[in-house]
């Protein structure tokens, strides 16, 4: 008889709320706003890459580290878009998905006992692979409405366990892109107190009003300390195909490489191939890319402004958070609860990605990769509740 069926590392593990709110979603055939990736088809001029690397032979296992014309191709997007020299020898990992970069990231830099600091409302898979590590998390909380951070604060978290920063920018869920000068402040509490950085960029090309994306990286003393993890199916719409990244010095790729060629090994080979064509035309795409996701955006407050939720414009991700309205007493999940019974639209209530304060309980997160008409329909079924 085995004694305990499970390791002690997953017993605070519950259902994530997105499957949770998926499932209520199904049960009352609501319009689902709060699933996190589009409702339509991402980059078809992709595919046919995908399909010749297939009939020419490109079938069996990749290399570890992913096949070296997408490694490349990586490292000449970092040059051109943000004048980082990353060399795609040995300081870029091709994963699967971002999530599993995040993953072997995590598990080969902590251990039990290191402290890393995330910023709430974080995203939900940081908190996990940090707690499967054997981590503890410590929060630093953004404020609404601009989910700004208190730099008093951030430099108050740190102890002498602190081993890293985690930082996702653009954020999911608020939207915020962080300025120069907040990335200025965690740079150097970084570097003061000789801590690393994980950077989850995986909107790194989805900012708005002509807003920059700077990684952290690229500051100042701040290459060596820093992995950045990005994913292709943000950046190109194909989130099912799974093919992320990570980049960090030639040191820290071999640690990253360590967990991650006991958990996939490679990645499908025949998208690599893809996607390393499609970095190829990045700088063609990008245009539409953008425009279509910030009339989306735009679209989804105009919508908004007619109902009682009061949205704080985002200027990066496909997410943004609105305030519930102070008229049933509810709380956002109740909040949330409500609106796909009564109302038929599923949102998602942020409050467990928040570990400290209390600051979610009036919030809910909206996905605007979505088609119009469901933004339209979603909303208006938010103005009845
Ligand atoms: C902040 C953030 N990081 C990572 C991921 C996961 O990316 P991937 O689908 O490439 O694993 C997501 C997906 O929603 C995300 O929002």
């Amino acid at each position: 008889m085995i004694k305990k069926l499970y390791a002690s590392r997953i017993d605070g593990m519950k259902e994530s709320i997105f499957s949770t709110m998926s499932k209520l979603n199904n049960e009352y055939k609501a319009i689902n706003l709060g699933q996190g990736f589009p409702d339509f088809d991402g980059a078809k001029w992709i595919f046919d890459a995908a399909c010749e690397a297939m009939k020419s032979g490109k079938n069996q296992y990749a290399p570890a580290a992913g096949i070296y014309s997408l490694r490349a191709a990586i490292a000449k997007v970092y040059e051109q878009y943000y004048d980082l020299h990353v060399n795609p020898a040995d300081e870029i990992t091709i994963t699967a998905g971002a999530t599993e970069a995040l993953y072997s990231t995590i598990n080969a830099l902590i251990e039990p006992g290191d402290e890393v600091i995330l910023f709430e409302p974080v995203y939900d898979s940081h908190l996990a692979d940090i707690l499967v590590a054997g981590g503890t998390p410590k929060f630093v909380t953004l404020h609404a409405p601009d989910f700004s951070f208190d730099a008093k604060e951030l430099e108050e978290t740190v102890t002498n366990r602190t081993k890293m920063i985690l930082l996702n920018n653009p954020h999911n869920p608020t939207g915020k892109v962080y300025s120069r000068d907040e990335l200025g402040i965690i740079a150097d509490c970084a570097k003061r107190n000789n801590l690393l950085v994980l950077s989850d960029e995986v909107y790194e090309f989805l900012t708005f009003d002509s807003t920059p994306h700077i990684p952290i990286a690229s500051l100042p003393g701040m290459k060596e300390r820093t992995i950045t993890i990005s994913s292709t199916g943000k950046t190109f719409g194909l989130t099912g195909w799974k093919i992320g990244y990570a980049v960090a010095s030639p040191e820290l790729t071999h640690a990253i490489m360590s967990i991650h060629q006991w958990t996939t090994f490679a990645v499908n080979t025949p998208g690599q191939h893809a996607m390393s064509y499609a970095f190829g035309k990045l700088e063609e795409y990008l245009p539409d890319f953008k425009a279509l996701y910030e009339q989306k955006r735009d679209l989804m407050l105009a919508e908004l402004a007619k109902t009682k939720f009061k949205a704080f414009k985002p200027l990066g991700s496909y997410f943004m958070m609105v305030e519930i309205p102070d008229i049933h007493g509810h709380e956002a999940q109740e909040c949330a609860i409500d609106l796909v019974k009564r109302c038929k639209v599923t949102t998602v209530p942020p409050e467990m990605f928040y570990g400290k304060s209390n600051e979610g309980k009036r919030l809910l997160r909206l996905c605007f990769a979505k088609q119009d008409q469901t933004i339209i329909d979603g909303i208006g079924n938010m103005g009845k509740y």
